[in-house]
């Protein structure tokens, strides 16, 4: 299956929700939530590609590496790769609805497993869709479940699903806190305090992920919390207007809280360099969130597979260049 193919089918069956841009930076789709894109200017999606553009890798080419390991340990398991799919839902009203979303999940969930790594499920403003991401995680093998910061009560109903489903871990993206989408259709969600995310943290053994980080001060909480992992991410840019970009924000964050808690981060990921960009600035691995989309509706499981097959080898030759034996390696260092 070649990329081209997937890309193009894409195009095709995302019907305009998303134009499959040869630069998928966030201005075509500006204010298409939703839809595919950030909301209002778009300016935060384009903060996350613009971020990743200001830093560049630089050449290290007198060693002894010959086959860089990319292989991460997450939630105690091992894979292949530290490129994660992103809890992406709403088949039908932010992709177009060519795919279910029963398809969708499994598309990513599969995909991602075929290619040694997981998924991370999501929820969303329709009844089906947290179903379908555990349906997906129980027939394909695991991943995390990641739930929409509802009421408490739903929350930990939802805590209970995931645990039975075979879930690796579980967590909140906390950044949903204002979706409109989620209000309009019923299913009310809003900010938590730091003694209701304890009070969830202390109901599971799974490890417990916060997705939303933009702050210091929010991922110092997180390890008071007792939090496994944050993921470092501005929600695509699809939660509020003009953030700033995600590598922006992740090395002060990283400062202070590396080695403490595991820090994923995620936005404006789309190849393989970007990715050891992110590991460099110091997170122990990624989410990628569109691309693995058009993956799935341009290539079903094998399209989402090949997209994070691709970006792996452009990051075993991107440490190749520049001298990391393995993920470990990756630091600073590499960043010019
Ligand atoms: C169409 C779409 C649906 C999404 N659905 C969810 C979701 O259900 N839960 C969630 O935590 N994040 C969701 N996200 C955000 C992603 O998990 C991720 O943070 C983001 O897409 C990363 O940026 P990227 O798309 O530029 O790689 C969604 C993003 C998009 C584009």
């Amino acid at each position: 299956m070649k990329m081209e193919e997937i890309r193009q089918r894409a195009r095709e069956k995302l019907q305009g929700f998303c134009r499959v841009c040869r630069r998928c930076d966030g201005r075509a789709c500006a204010g298409e939530v939703p839809g595919m894109g950030g909301i209002l200017s778009g300016r935060a999606f384009q903060n996350n590609v613009s971020a990743l553009d200001m830093y560049y890798v630089n050449l290290r080419t007198i060693h002894q590496v010959e086959k860089p390991d990319t292989s991460i340990k997450l939630f105690g398991r091992s894979f292949q790769t530290p490129v994660f799919v992103a809890p992406l839902t709403g088949a039908s009203y932010n992709m177009g609805g060519a795919l279910s979303e029963a398809e969708l999940a499994s598309c990513l969930v599969k995909g991602a497993q075929l290619a040694g790594s997981c998924a991370f499920t999501g929820d969303g403003a329709e009844a089906d869709i947290y179903a379908a991401g555990l349906a997906a995680l129980k027939k394909h093998g695991g991943g995390a479940a990641i739930i929409k910061p509802r009421s408490m009560e739903k929350i930990k109903e939802f805590i209970r699903l995931a645990e039975e489903n075979g879930a690796y871990a579980v967590g909140i993206d906390i950044d949903g806190a204002g979706l409109v989408t989620m209000a309009l259709k019923g299913q009310p969600v809003g900010p938590k305090s730091y003694y209701q995310l304890r009070e969830l943290i202390g109901m599971t053994s799974l490890p417990f992920i916060l997705k939303g980080i933009m702050t210091v001060q929010e991922a110092e909480m997180a390890v008071e919390m007792g939090v496994a992992a944050v993921v470092v991410s501005n929600h695509g840019g699809r939660v509020l207007d003009c953030t700033p970009g995600v590598a922006e924000v992740l090395p002060e964050i990283v400062e202070r809280v590396k080695g403490e808690i595991t820090v994923i981060a995620d936005g404006g990921i789309r190849s393989g360099i970007d990715v050891l960009k992110m590991l460099a600035l110091g997170a122990d691995a990624v989410l990628i969130g569109r691309p693995a989309i058009w993956g799935a509706f341009g290539g079903g499981s094998m399209g989402v597979r090949k997209i994070i097959e691709t970006m792996t080898e452009q990051l075993c030759h991107g440490m190749l260049m520049t001298g990391c034996v393995n993920l470990k390696a990756v630091d600073h260092h590499v960043i010019y």
